[in-house]
């Protein structure tokens, strides 16, 4: 017997018909989903794109956030992010991005402001990020958004791989 096509399980965060954006958050993912969202990982960040694994976890106990293409129904950004374990009013984000295509245009500007409301919302007090310290256009982003570069933490993703550590209180 073929198996049932389902919506998967998703929150609508915002609509915006005029830019035709919508950003959700899902709960939960069936495989052409997330043959989708492993195709968007691969397109943003490569090498170093979340797996099958890692992507599923968080969708089922974390919070993976999508920005999609109202138009093309497509998803074109992703948010992914966690509780911090010792401190419950501490989030991290895990990961984020915008598909190639459609960098450069205000989508993570916008995607991000999003996040960090839906967070506070939550009733998270601190959020805290890694990114690579030759990547002036997130870190830009991250600034932007009132993130401030509290560490510099060499080889933190394997040899070379230096990272600055951001926070921003919520
Ligand atoms: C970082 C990233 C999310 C930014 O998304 P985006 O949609 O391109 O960002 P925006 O269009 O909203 O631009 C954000 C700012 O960066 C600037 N910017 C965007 N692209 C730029 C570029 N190629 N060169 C210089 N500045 C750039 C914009 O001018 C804007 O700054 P401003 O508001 O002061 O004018 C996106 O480039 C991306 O997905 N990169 C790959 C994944 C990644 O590095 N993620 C971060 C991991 S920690």
């Amino acid at each position: 017997m073929a198996a049932k096509t389902r919506i998967p399980k998703r929150r609508i965060i915002r609509k915006d018909d005029q830019r035709g954006l919508g950003i959700i958050q899902l709960e939960e993912t069936d495989l052409e989903t997330l043959n989708h969202l492993l195709r968007l990982e691969d397109d943003i960040f490569g090498d170093e794109a979340v797996d099958e694994w890692f992507m599923v976890s968080n969708i089922r106990h974390g919070n993976v956030m999508l920005l999609v293409d109202l138009v093309k129904r497509k998803p074109i950004g992703i948010a992914v992010l966690m509780r911090d374990w010792d401190d419950l009013k501490k989030c991290y984000l895990a990961d984020f991005g915008i598909k190639e295509t459609y960098r450069g245009k205000g989508f993570g500007t916008y995607f991000l402001g999003v996040v960090l409301e839906e967070v506070r919302q939550e009733g998270f007090k601190t959020i805290s990020l890694t990114v690579d310290i030759n990547n002036p256009v997130a870190i830009h982003l991250y600034e932007k958004h009132g993130f401030r570069i509290v560490e510099e933490r060499h080889n933190l993703y394997g040899e070379g791989r230096h990272r600055y550590i951001m926070e921003k209180t919520l």
